[in-house]
């Protein structure tokens, strides 16, 4: 039976780029797309940008532009990361789209009438500076439980504890530095705790044919037993505008959180493929549908998958997901991905590198079950694993046994070698393999297939073609031991082909046979049919490639390492050193070893926002013998306030009015005189300032926000 299958895989933040740890999702499920197409099912593979919200709609001002840009320029990033790693998308969209605006709203229609949607007074904390609400992220302060600085508004970092952002003490606003105020304002909510999304979620996330085991458990803890007290609370999906986002019909100035909208851009995405391809998307979605719906995500948004997302589709009209699949977190080398480690790689610069995209597909294959623990991908394991798997004992099949074929017999099997028992092993394997790819268990898959790989070398080695093919005489046994192993290899191309479409493309090239499918299993090679000669498949991975991945990764701030002849004088940031509990800093912070390389990418020195500032205001710091206090202008971009280790060097009337040269998008910083929301840059030669310090100053007709690039 032909299945019709939706599926998706999360849609990216439009705010970064996509990394390795992205990679295992994307790799995950687009592998599992691929076998199913394999399998002659009707697949469609839908995703997108997912473009609201506020971080987004910060970042395009601090890089001064519109938030369109932002996520029109990302989106190609995006695009061509996915399609250098083999990301099958049949469409690859945004939820910033029309289709997605109508489906949204239509979804909050459908649930208003229904008589789910709530409004009440939320008091938040308000940036009275930027005049804006600020989402938790967006307040920093002290721990209320340990005190330590810097911390978020949802979480510690140190101390691990989560509170809300007005339990903070001391809390500043990490967009401009000032002290937020509590603020009333209207808020809409989705009514979960309603007795009919309860009953609803409690059925939907507890049937067993549903769910991973731990998902389930977990939302047991939410949703509760039938009897139980309300336990879930009403999901707030409204925010105040200034807002990047949909607005909420009937309610000027509030805008759908971008959650409410994410989800919607799977759908969204997927109208897209049914207008392309004629296909009917009322009858995939409406409720009772015959067609499959997975949504593949990371176990950190499994609540929004598992209770928003079902409830908002079951309460507007329509199906639910068929299910829901999840996976673990990717470490590098048993630690979270690290900027400073050089592990936080992206898949642009895996590219860029030249590093081959299946070997890594091939790596997450053989790393991935169905379960939701995490995945360490460990980098000398690495090399070893694709080297020895890969290398070693796929590809060199071909390349001992296929080239006398085409050399020595025209490129034609030997039809009655194709009975041998070794090829029926490999075929009788295939039910197996199958099946272990339908329940996403890869890992398994591959340890299979690299047995069945290993038997076939066993055979090639103790038939020893190379030796037949020097003998007088032994022209039939080298025919059917190289149609033997060729067919096998081609059996075991099968096999991988989800893992590794590009060999499998090559590989059929010079089968010279058409794209395989899991019905080809049994459809030998054919003596009509002649191979052609070798090409060449996949080369081993250098463990000097990786070296040089992790170097052009790894992320340091501090200046390159001076070159053989020194400038005089170079551009030096008068700030004291970060402090070490500075958590935004704790990413990009340079760790203490210099940079590997002496270069840094355009890419690192645009994440650097230089920004032309008057200073309006300039004058000493009680208390403090190095530093002045100024009050930067910035034009359309407000004020700041920072604090330069420039007394030396200048009276604070000299430098009241002129203009300079500021870092704008270092993160606040809270020092014992108050927050420094930037830096200003200055040259010293390397006594770092003793003997002299010279600010910048840009040429007449600079404007105080102009960018310096
Ligand atoms: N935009 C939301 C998803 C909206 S879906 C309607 C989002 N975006 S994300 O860019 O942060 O993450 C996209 C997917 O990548 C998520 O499923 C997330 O779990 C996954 N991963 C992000 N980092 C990851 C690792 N380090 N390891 C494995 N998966 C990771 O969440
Ligand atoms: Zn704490």
């Amino acid at each position: 039976m032909t299945r019709r299958l939706l599926v998706t895989s999360a849609l990216p933040y439009a705010n970064g780029q996509i990394h390795i740890g992205h990679l295992v999702e994307y790799i995950q499920t687009d592998i599992w797309v691929r076998f199913q197409r394999m399998r002659g099912h009707e697949v469609w593979y839908a995703c997108a940008d997912d473009t609201h919200g506020t971080p987004i709609m910060l970042r395009a001002e601090s890089e001064g532009i519109t938030p369109k840009q932002l996520i029109d320029r990302v989106w190609h990033e995006h695009k061509a990361d996915f399609d250098g790693f083999g990301v099958s998308f049949d469409n690859f969209g945004s939820t910033d789209c029309d289709e997605n605006r109508e489906l949204a709203q239509g979804i909050y229609r459908n649930l208003r009438a229904a008589g789910l949607i709530e409004t009440r007074d939320v008091e938040q904390f308000y940036d009275p500076v930027k005049q804006m609400f600020l989402p938790d992220r967006f307040v920093k302060g002290e721990c209320p439980k340990c005190g330590a600085a810097d911390q978020y508004g949802d979480s510690c970092e140190k101390c691990g504890a989560t509170y809300s952002p007005t339990e903070l003490k001391r809390p500043y606003s990490a967009v401009s530095g000032a002290v937020p105020v509590r603020k009333a304002s209207e808020h809409h909510f989705f009514k979960l705790s309603d007795p009919r999304c309860e009953a609803f979620l409690r059925d939907w996330t507890q049937a067993t044919d549903r769910l991973q085991p731990e998902a389930r458990n977990k939302m047991r803890e939410w949703v509760g037993e039938a009897g139980d007290e309300s336990k879930l609370g009403d999901w707030d999906i409204s925010r105040d505008a200034p807002y990047f986002g949909f607005e909420i019909p009937d309610a000027p100035g509030k805008y759908f959180y971008v959650w409410l909208d994410a989800p919607v851009g799977y759908y969204a995405s997927f109208q897209r493929i049914c207008a392309r391809e004629g296909l009917d998307f009322a009858e995939w979605t409406r409720p009772g549908s015959a067609t499959e719906q997975y949504h593949f995500i990371g176990k950190d948004i499994l609540y929004f998958h598992t209770l928003f997302w079902p409830a908002m589709l079951n309460f507007a009209g329509y199906r639910t997901p068929t299910n829901v699949f999840a996976h673990g977190f990717l470490t590098v080398d048993g630690e979270k991905m690290s900027k400073s480690r050089g592990t936080f790689i992206t898949a642009a610069s895996y590219l860029q590198q030249g590093l081959n995209p299946e070997w890594l597909r091939y790596y997450f294959a053989a790393k991935l079950n169905a379960s939701l623990e995490d995945i360490d991908l460990k980098l000398e394991d690495f090399v070893a694993r694709v080297n020895s798997d890969l290398v070693g004992k796929y590809v060199n099949i071909a390349s001992r046994c296929a080239g006398f074929l085409a050399k020595r017999f025209d490129g034609r099997v030997d039809a009655a070698a194709l009975a041998h028992p070794l090829v029926a092993e490999l075929r009788g394997a295939a039910d197996e393999i199958a099946t272990l790819y339908e329940a996403r268990e890869f890992a398994k898959a591959m340890r299979r297939v690299m047995e069945l790989a290993d038997g076939v070398n066993v055979f090639v080695d103790s038939e020893k073609p190379w030796e037949l093919a020097k003998l007088e005489g032994r022209d039939a046994d080298l025919h059917r031991v190289c149609t033997v192993a060729l067919e096998c290899f081609r059996l075991l191309t099968l096999y991988l082909k989800p893992v590794l479409p590009t060999v499998a493309e090559k590989v059929e090239a010079f089968l010279d046979v058409p794209p395989l499918a899991w019905g080809d299993v049994a459809k030998g090679l054919s003596a009509d049919q002649p191979v052609k000669a070798y090409q060449h498949l996949m080369q081993r991975i250098d463990t000097k490639l990786i070296d040089a991945l992790v170097a052009a990764n790894r992320q340091t701030l501090a200046p390159a390492p001076a070159p053989a002849t020194k400038p005089a004088k170079a551009a030096t940031p008068v700030q004291p050193a970060p402090s070490p509990s500075g958590a935004a800093m704790s990413e990009t912070a340079p760790d203490n070893a210099q940079t590997d390389s002496a270069h840094i990418g355009i890419d690192d020195f645009a994440k650097v926002d230089l920004r032309i500032a008057r200073i309006a205001k300039a004058e000493h710091v009680e208390g403090a013998d190095k530093l002045l206090r100024l009050q930067l202008d910035l034009g359309p971009m407000g004020t700041r306030q920072v604090f330069a280790g420039i007394k030396s060097a200048y009276a604070p009337e000299a430098l009241e009015g002129r203009l300079t040269v500021m870092v704008a998008n270092l993160a606040p910083r809270k020092m014992k005189f108050g927050i420094s929301e930037g830096m200003v840059l200055a040259a010293s030669d390397e006594t770092g300032g003793v003997t002299g310090l010279f600010i910048l100053s840009p040429d007449n007709g600079a404007q105080p926000g102009m960018k310096v690039r």
